[in-house]
């Protein structure tokens, strides 16, 4: 039997509970041994849980218990969970999280001090829920030079774009029930800003390049401005409207990153994501294109990646694993977000001639297509020679009080 304790138990640190208790033969089977719930951390009470007797509101139960191997930290933000993370790394044990905000922040620190300690710091569940990607980039994909990392990172607005195109609901409508359903976060503006696609995407980023990616570096957008007939748009072009993370990597190892709503052609792969799934493209050298697709957010899917790295830490007790740590430098890696290149559909008023639009996209190419609503009308720009993000600003700054909106392309 192995003990283990979980910090923080909300959605998900009770969903590793039910997943350790649900699939207790299995997990024996896989990791060799039992794993035994010794303590919870939690500042409430939960008697009528299963796990209830097990709750503490003292860490020292646990970090001063020589029993307890290995820690789960669902906690969530960067406050109480660093300290405690950092105290139980200190105190020699392994340690497990969901926590993407967390990593995203501080990665490089609880990474090294785990290697210090000759112990686990391990974050499988913090991107795609329970769909596995960190491993499989750090692992099974390894011999690659990892050319892109794509797609939808987060549930919660995939599940609102999705339930406003398709039942017609709307956003207040949409939001309250992906928080009904737990996929939101507590407070969802890190969902809706695009905050937790862009830590999500730093991390896949930093995985694959070996070296930390500051996420405040990455140009990120939200789907706050996202309006109705956005979405009429995305059904008259064939396209759906996603939140996409994209890394690209560039020849001189920098990456081109963006966190934004974008259009993307139904029949992409990525666009098979609905709902609350999650999907993301890797293409590697070697490899090619491989998709992974599944549940995104959520108390079970995320508690089964957590409970994996359990097991996985389970079976490599005493003999050192696997995740690399992540080098920090002082070199631009993200390439600055007005030299990226970009496709975007742009809406403007109708007032303005259309040969006017033309002649100030010019080589770039300004394709009409039809207006979605009364008084505007609506090009594709950027579909000709590279127009990059700079460019775009400063034609859509000329036009000013006549733009209506934009939106990207996935291309
Ligand atoms: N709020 C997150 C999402 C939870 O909606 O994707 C999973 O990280």
């Amino acid at each position: 039997m192995i003990n283990i304790a979980i910090m923080g138990y909300g959605v998900v640190g009770s969903g590793v509970a039910e997943v350790c208790r649900m699939n207790a033969d299995t997990i024996r089977k896989k990791a060799g041994r039992g794993i035994n719930i010794k303590k919870i951390l939690d500042l409430r009470d939960f008697p009528d849980d299963p796990f209830g007797d097990r709750v503490t509101h003292r860490a020292g139960d646990i970090f001063e218990d020589p029993d307890i191997a290995i820690v789960v930290e669902t906690i969530g933000g960067t406050g109480i969970a660093l300290d405690l993370s950092l105290q139980a790394l200190r105190s020699g044990k392994h340690v497990v999280t969901s926590n993407k905000e967390l990593v995203a922040a501080h990665g490089p620190e609880l990474m090294a001090l785990a290697q210090q300690m000759g112990v686990s710091y391990m974050y499988e569940a913090s991107v795609g829920g329970g769909i596995p990607i960190v491993r499989p980039l750090h692992k099974c994909l390894s011999a690659n030079v990892i050319q892109t990392v794509a797609g939808i990172l987060n549930g919660t607005t995939n599940y609102i774009l999705t339930r406003m195109d398709a039942a017609g609901i709307r956003f207040d409508q949409a939001l309250a029930e992906a928080q009904a359903k737990g996929y939101a976060e507590q407070n969802p503006t890190a969902d809706l800003d695009g905050l937790d696609a862009c830590r999500k995407l730093a991390i896949l980023g930093s995985i694959t390049l070996g070296e930390y990616i500051d996420s405040r570096k990455v140009h990120t957008e939200g789907i706050t401005s996202i309006m109705p007939t956005d979405l009429l748009y995305a059904q008259h072009l064939q396209m759906k409207l996603k939140l996409i993370g994209r890394f690209r990597l560039l020849p001189d190892r920098r990456a081109d990153m963006i966190v934004a709503p974008m259009l993307i052609s139904r029949s992409h792969p990525i666009a098979v994501a609905d709902d609350v799934n999650n999907a993301i493209l890797v293409e590697g050298n070697a490899l090619g294109e491989a998709l992974f697709y599944g549940r995104g957010a959520g108390k079970l899917p995320t508690a089964s990646a957590v409970v994996a790295d359990v097991i996985e830490c389970a079976m490599h007790l005493g003999r050192l694993p696997h995740l690399t740590t992540w080098a920090v430098s002082d070199r631009p890696i993200v390439r600055p977000h007005d030299e990226c290149p970009v496709q975007a559909l742009v809406r403007l008023h109708d007032r303005l001639p259309p040969d006017q639009i033309r002649a100030l996209f010019g080589p770039h190419g300004a394709e009409l297509i039809e207006a979605q609503d009364l008084h505007e009308q609506a090009w594709l720009v950027g579909q000709g020679a590279p127009l990059s993000e700079g460019q775009l600003a400063a034609r859509l700054r000329m036009l000013d009080a006549d733009v209506i909106g934009r939106i990207r392309l996935f291309v």
